[in-house]
């Protein structure tokens, strides 16, 4: 998402420097950006209180995305996930105070967890397991990035507002740490079968990060989003077995759907959310926030991304 909102900043003719400690993120996302040049790239760790100091001098509004994204990466490694989130929002918030910077917090549906309520709202409750539960240490970790923003603008006036992203989906995101459609999408056009993991009747909404990014834009500049938390997200709602023949049908591809145990995909005890669709009449409300890529456009997009990268040429998304 970085390297889009990086695109979309330069685009309104802003100065755009990234911190990256290079993790999940590549160079190579960012050299994709047109007028990349032009962008500064401070490689090193958001934990890291000096390089993040520099990274931080001379901005008016910080972006924080840094995280560890992605199922099978929690799942693996917790204390990563905690103390990226915790540390590393405290840190990012103290230099903002320092700076007079404003912030804008990237949460995620996952503070949800199990609450099957449709669709949600930022006031819904929490519903989680148990902590000994790798799993919940992302959802548990945003929640205090959360809490840790909130304060720092009620205690100390930091402008902070917390976007919580629901699935957001496009070029550049990779399938290799649990993000499904991406890995759907690479599976059928290598001719691959597709794996669904589960019965597949587990639902969700994807949004395009072209949709995403602008509102990210439009509520770090709200004043009536401070010290608030904002669902962004699409509510059109797919199982993932629907998702799954949606992504053949598109390839034209003779890839078969199978099957995998969660234990399979993601160790012993792996609990899954069965539904999970935004109510965003608050990011409608407060920025006029309308998803309007459709998911047929959405596959298509993603399929020709795909084509393009495996034949060595550009991608055309
Ligand atoms: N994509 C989604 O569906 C989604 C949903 C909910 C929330 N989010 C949130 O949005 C933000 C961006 O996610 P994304 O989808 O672009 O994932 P991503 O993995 O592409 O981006 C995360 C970036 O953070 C970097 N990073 C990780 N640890 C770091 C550290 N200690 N210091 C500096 N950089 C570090 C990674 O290298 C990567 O470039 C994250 O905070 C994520 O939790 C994303």
């Amino acid at each position: 998402m970085g390297s889009h909102l990086s695109e979309y900043l330069l685009s309104q003719g802003h100065e755009v420097t990234v911190l990256d400690d290079l993790s999940t993120g590549t160079r190579e996302n960012l050299t994709a950006v047109p007028g990349h040049g032009s962008v500064g790239l401070v490689e090193g760790s958001v934990l890291d209180e000096a390089t993040l100091a520099r990274a931080m001098d001379g901005m008016d509004t910080v972006f924080h995305l840094a995280s560890a994204v992605g199922v099978k990466l929690v799942v693996a490694d917790p204390l990563r996930t905690i103390e990226t989130s915790v540390r590393g929002t405290r840190l990012v918030m103290e230099k903002a105070l320092e700076r007079g910077a404003r912030v804008l917090v990237t949460s995620t549906s996952e503070i949800y967890g199990k609450n099957g309520a449709v669709p949600l709202g930022e006031e819904a409750d929490r519903v989680l397991g148990s902590p000994l539960r790798s799993r919940w240490s992302y959802s548990e970790g945003k929640a205090m990035e959360e809490l840790i923003a909130r304060t720092y603008w009620a205690e100390h006036g930091v402008p902070v507002t917390i976007a919580r992203l629901f699935n957001t989906v496009g070029p550049r995101q990779t399938g290799r740490y649990g993000m499904v459609l991406p890995r759907f999408v690479a599976q059928a056009v290598a001719g691959e079968a597709l794996t669904v993991y589960g019965d597949g009747s587990q639902t969700r909404c994807f949004c395009w990060v072209g949709d995403v990014v602008p509102a990210l834009v439009g509520l770090v500049g709200c004043e009536g989003a401070r010290g608030d938390a904002v669902n962004l997200g699409s509510t059109d709602e797919v199982t993932v077995a629907e998702l799954a023949a949606r992504v053949v049908q598109a390839t034209g591809s003779s890839s078969e759907v199978v099957h995998m145990p969660y234990e399979e995909a993601y160790g012993e005890g792996f609990e899954e959310i069965p539904r999970r669709v935004p109510d965003i009449t608050r990011a409608r409300e407060l920025i006029g926030f309308e998803p309007r890529t459709s998911l047929d456009e959405i596959i298509a997009r993603l399929v020709d991304g795909a084509r393009g990268s495996r034949s060595g040429k550009a991608p055309t998304v």
